[in-house]
């Protein structure tokens, strides 16, 4: 028996949780209304033919994705980014920061394109250099600085992928933070990690991969002078957490999760790890996007799963798996807002203007904060293969 417990309300805007940058697209974007909008798309793309390479992130709606060359979580995708050097546009539906790894990692004849500027992403909003900055003036005035390896999220702007570059660290992604933070550790014997701008990714990975205590872990938050920590629990952490998180998966609760054990018989509970650490230590499987769609596709028929994770990417697999029972775990619709702000309007007027000879909405990162950030993925980059992809 299939029941897909989803919420049914249209995929329009999802709920305005996070910032938007407030861009108007310049030119003629057209109407959501126009019936002719798939095949405008179709045409473009194929009047660009190989000179365009869409790249697709699993949580962009379905009427994106279809366009997209390849899908894939932010790990994927910046390995895809870097391996169409032939591809004179990249034209990146997923959000700010995955264009500007993006453009980092491809060479400079290639251009990537957002096609609306509008989609940035709250948690990357949440770490700026200037306060990041800050907080390195405090752990070296508590005389830490030195043991300190920063390690950033790829849901960072470039400017934080570029201090963690130059300060002797790195990039990881939801799929390869455990070996991102063995890594850290093994830079030298006393080593502590400054974990941005997700404090639940950082908490969940030492808890769980690292074998470290709650404890271990202090949050710095950026708001308060010091950040609300004293330089003794600075000197005494193992990982100082950023305190920024994803307004999407901090919705998800260990309530929700009870109620669904109560109601679902031998119900399994997958989550990504961005999600709580209450939510994540009551989960049966924790891992990317990538990891999520892999187990589904795994899992066997007449299995049942609660999913946790962004409200796209959930819906697709429930359609794409109807012999499962796949429910979002959570009661109220849980869109990731400026994910959402990539629609085929959007994508249209890109590829058009392309087609047209002009580039929209280019992503471009000045050099000097590219040749750091590019340390820092390098380093990612060439980490062992123990992911949840490899
Ligand atoms: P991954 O793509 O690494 O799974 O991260 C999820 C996410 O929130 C992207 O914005
Ligand atoms: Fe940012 Fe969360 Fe949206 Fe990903 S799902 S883009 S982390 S707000």
């Amino acid at each position: 028996m299939t029941t897909v417990d989803l919420p049914l309300l249209p995929l329009g805007r999802g709920t305005d949780l996070t910032s938007e940058r407030g861009v108007e697209c310049p030119g003629d974007l057209p109407p959501a209304s126009d019936p002719a909008l798939v095949e405008r798309a179709r045409a473009a793309k194929e009047a660009l033919g190989d000179r365009v390479f869409v790249l697709g992130h699993h949580y962009q709606r379905d009427e994106v994705i279809q366009f997209a060359d390849v899908t894939g979580d932010s790990f994927k995708l910046a390995r895809d980014a870097a391996a169409r050097p032939d591809a004179e546009f990249i034209v990146f539906c997923g959000v700010h920061f995955m264009a500007e790894s993006a453009d980092i990692l491809t060479g400079p004849g290639q251009q990537v394109i957002l096609p609306d500027l509008a989609a940035g992403c709250s948690m990357a909003d949440m770490a700026r250099l200037t306060q990041v900055e800050l907080a390195w003036e405090a752990l070296e005035a508590a005389g830490i600085a030195g043991a300190v390896v920063p390690v950033t999220y790829m849901n960072s702007s470039a400017d934080i992928k570029a201090f963690c570059g130059r300060n002797g660290g790195l990039v990881c992604t939801s799929s390869n933070a455990e070996v991102a933070l063995e890594w850290a550790f093994e830079q030298r014997p006393d080593a502590k990690i400054l974990f941005l701008p997700d404090q639940h990714l950082g908490r969940n990975t030492a808890v769980q991969k690292m074998g470290l205590t709650v404890d271990d872990c202090v949050v710095w938050d950026p708001h308060r002078p010091g950040g609300g920590l004293t330089p003794e629990q600075l000197r005494d952490a193992r990982m100082i957490l950023w305190k920024g998180h994803c307004s999407v998966h901090g919705r998800f609760s260990p309530e929700v999760v009870d109620e669904l054990r109560a109601t679902i018989p031998d119900v399994q509970i997958l989550v990504h790890p961005e999600c709580r650490h209450e939510v994540v230590l009551k989960a049966d499987l924790v891992g990317s996007t990538e990891f999520i769609i892999k187990t589904i596709e795994a899992a066997p028929a007449g299995s049942s799963w609660a999913i946790g994770t962004e409200l796209n990417l959930v819906k697709r697999l429930a359609a794409a798996h109807p012999d499962k029972n796949i429910s979002f775990l959570d009661k109220t619709v849980c869109y990731c807002s400026t994910m959402n702000r990539i629609d085929l309007p959007h994508l249209v007027w890109a590829l058009e203007s392309l087609v047209a000879g002009t580039v929209v909405n280019r992503i471009e990162v000045d050099p000097e904060t590219e040749k750091w950030a590019l340390v820092a993925l390098e380093r990612m980059l060439s980490l062992p293969g123990k992911t949840h992809k490899d």
